[in-house]
């Protein structure tokens, strides 16, 4: 018998991978949750009516819970989808977000 014997299967490549997607992913949530809680371009801020230490709930002490809150959102249900959320806040406050930015605040509202 010549030769190498045959390389091991590597399942240890696909675990570095999941954990690099699991980075990634916290790292975009931690990206949402700054821009949650910064003041936009626009002057306006998330955390000015929401408490993200406290799942998004209403500061005023009206209780918000973003974390339990299911699609459709808002009372009306006018946003299928947290995206629609978000676009509606750019569309009726003025706040200013990218493309990137959108989804790093969808990835935040996801893991509340
Ligand atoms: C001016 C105050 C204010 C600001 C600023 C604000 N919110 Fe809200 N938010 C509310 C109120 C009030 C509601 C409930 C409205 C309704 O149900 O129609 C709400 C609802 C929501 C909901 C829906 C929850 C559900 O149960 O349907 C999400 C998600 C949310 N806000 C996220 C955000 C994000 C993200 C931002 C920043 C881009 C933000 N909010 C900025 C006051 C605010």
């Amino acid at each position: 018998m010549t030769g190498r014997a045959r390389p091991h299967p590597k399942p240890s490549n696909r675990l570095r991978c999941t954990r690099k997607a699991a980075d990634r992913k916290r790292a975009q949530i931690a990206r949402g949750q700054e821009l949650f809680n910064t003041t936009n371009p626009s002057g306006k801020s998330c955390r000015g009516c929401h408490n993200a230490a406290n799942n998004g709930s209403n500061v005023n002490g009206t209780l918000f819970d973003i974390g339990a809150s299911r699609a459709p959102y808002f009372h009306n249900g006018i946003a299928p989808t947290l995206k629609d959320v978000v676009i509606h806040y750019e569309v009726a406050l003025g706040f200013q977000f990218t493309k990137q930015e959108r989804d790093d605040l969808v990835a935040f509202l996801e893991a509340l």
